[in-house]
């Protein structure tokens, strides 16, 4: 954490990917985050956990700006996305800003997401190509590439349509990936899955994990949370009650609520 002249403090130390600072976020008179605090850093696996209508999903919405904050601060790998303005209230830079700086974060959602008119490579080529400018001939080869590693290249062809749950969601993570995303946020990406289909999505994850991909993952799969996480958060009503490392935050809860929440879920 630094102090910069104007004495706003900036937490650009290097290998930072996001922080995120005392977010407010109220949807008409429901106050859902109320001073959440967050710093991910280069290759950390966050894995936040907490009771229905804690305001994960949105925290991670307002990170990646598909919400827009009331207040507070979010910076992602040292540049600013939403400051402190006038009179309290949080200021954007400007909308083609916003734009590439989100780029820089992948999003997987609980329901996949895919284009259902479109084939498994369309999926993945549409962005890179349509976004980022790149040829058919560029992006064919890499979608390919990504489909091999999360074992989905024989699916090239298929519409989502044909695909199973699980299937799905590792297309969905093959095209967050194709844009480069420097960090992945992922909203409970297993819980719209048969639990028989949940391993073949975290082992994804997992390996993702091990090649250092700084992540930010809501989940309810608890083993996953303590054992590819290195940096474990628990939400309730809004705010983040504790945080820590997952052996910390399972072994030694310092709430009665984080307590209550895992003895549900164990
Ligand atoms: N766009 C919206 N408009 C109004 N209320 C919303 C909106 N999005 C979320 N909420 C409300 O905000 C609260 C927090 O929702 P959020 O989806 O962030 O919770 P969550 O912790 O992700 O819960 P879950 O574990 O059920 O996914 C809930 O009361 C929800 O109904
Ligand atoms: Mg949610």
């Amino acid at each position: 954490m630094m102090i910069s002249p104007n004495g706003a403090t900036s937490d650009r130390t290097p290998g930072t990917m996001i922080s995120a600072r005392d977010i407010f976020k109220s949807f008409g008179s429901l106050h859902v985050l109320r001073g959440v605090s967050l710093t991910l850093r280069k290759g950390d696996v966050t894995a936040v956990i907490g009771p229905s209508g804690s305001g994960k999903s949105t925290l991670l919405r307002c990170l990646n700006h598909l919400e827009v904050i009331d207040r507070g601060t979010i910076e992602i790998e040292g540049e600013s996305l939403a400051a402190a303005g006038a009179g309290g209230a949080s200021k954007y830079v400007p909308d083609a800003e916003v734009r590439r700086i989100c780029r820089k974060m992948g999003m997987v959602f609980q329901s996949f997401n895919l284009f259902p008119h479109m084939t498994v490579l369309q999926n993945i080529i549409e962005a890179p190509m349509t976004v980022k400018g790149l040829s058919r001939d560029a992006a064919v080869p890499k979608a390919e590439e990504l489909l091999r590693k999360v074992g989905l290249l024989a699916k090239r062809d298929n519409y989502p349509a044909r695909l199973s749950g699980g299937q799905k969601q590792r297309v969905a993570i093959a095209r967050a990936l194709a844009m480069e995303p420097d960090i992945m946020l992922f909203d409970e990406p297993t819980s719209a899955l048969d639990p028989e289909l949940t391993g073949e999505v975290l082992r994804t994850m997992r390996q993702l994990a091990d090649e250092h991909m700084t992540m930010l993952v809501v989940t309810h799969e608890m083993g996953f949370a303590r054992e590819v996480a290195n940096h474990l958060v628990f939400m309730d009503e809004g705010r983040i009650l504790e945080e820590g490392t997952p052996a910390d935050v399972f072994g030694a809860p310092a709430h009665a609520r984080t307590r209550e929440f895992l003895a549900h879920m164990l």
